[in-house]
């Protein structure tokens, strides 16, 4: 009984590590700035186009593509994301996106996150919902 505890901790506990090296760490640590309450608490998702959001985050966003840091997948591990400090968002880790809110995502896209390689992405704001719309409807999970 206590054994099959112990192997089935170990089970899982080596099922998490090998998963958070194939899709990034989670929960992930997060330090970025709060966005002001009323930005906070935008949502503008409903006109959005998650299909042009997909255009702007795996290829056509300037000054750089959405997946070339945080990866294709959304896990946070795109080309260049992996030797970056601090890590990329890692958008499919729910335990670590429950506390950023559509209008929190909005904020730092808009303005990036100060310090950071996050820098200020050069779209329209309505570009920036479809870009939202696409990650939280296809990695956000
Ligand atoms: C040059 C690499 C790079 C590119 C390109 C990039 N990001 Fe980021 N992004 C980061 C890093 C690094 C962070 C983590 C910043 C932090 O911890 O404060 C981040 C964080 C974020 C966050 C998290 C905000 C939060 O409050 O947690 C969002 C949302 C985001 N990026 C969206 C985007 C979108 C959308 C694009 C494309 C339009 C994009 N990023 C392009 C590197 C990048």
């Amino acid at each position: 009984m206590k054994k099959g505890l112990v192997l089935a901790v170990f089970v899982v506990f080596s099922f998490v590590a090998t998963a958070s090296v194939f899709a990034g760490e989670c929960p992930q640590p997060r330090k970025t700035g709060a966005a002001p309450a009323n930005i906070a608490a935008m949502d503008e998702l409903g006109g959005a186009d998650a299909k042009n959001g997909e255009r702007l985050f795996q290829k056509d966003a300037k000054p750089m593509a959405c997946m070339q840091c945080h990866g294709p997948k959304g896990d946070g591990m795109g080309k260049l994301g992996a030797g970056l400090k601090p890590k990329p968002r890692n958008f499919t880790c729910a335990e670590t996106m429950k506390d950023v809110s559509p209008g929190q995502m909005f904020f730092i896209i808009k303005n990036g996150s100060k310090g950071t390689p996050m820098i200020p992405q050069k779209l329209t704001d309505k570009e920036i919902w479809d870009v939202i719309k696409y990650v939280r409807t296809t990695f956000a999970k």
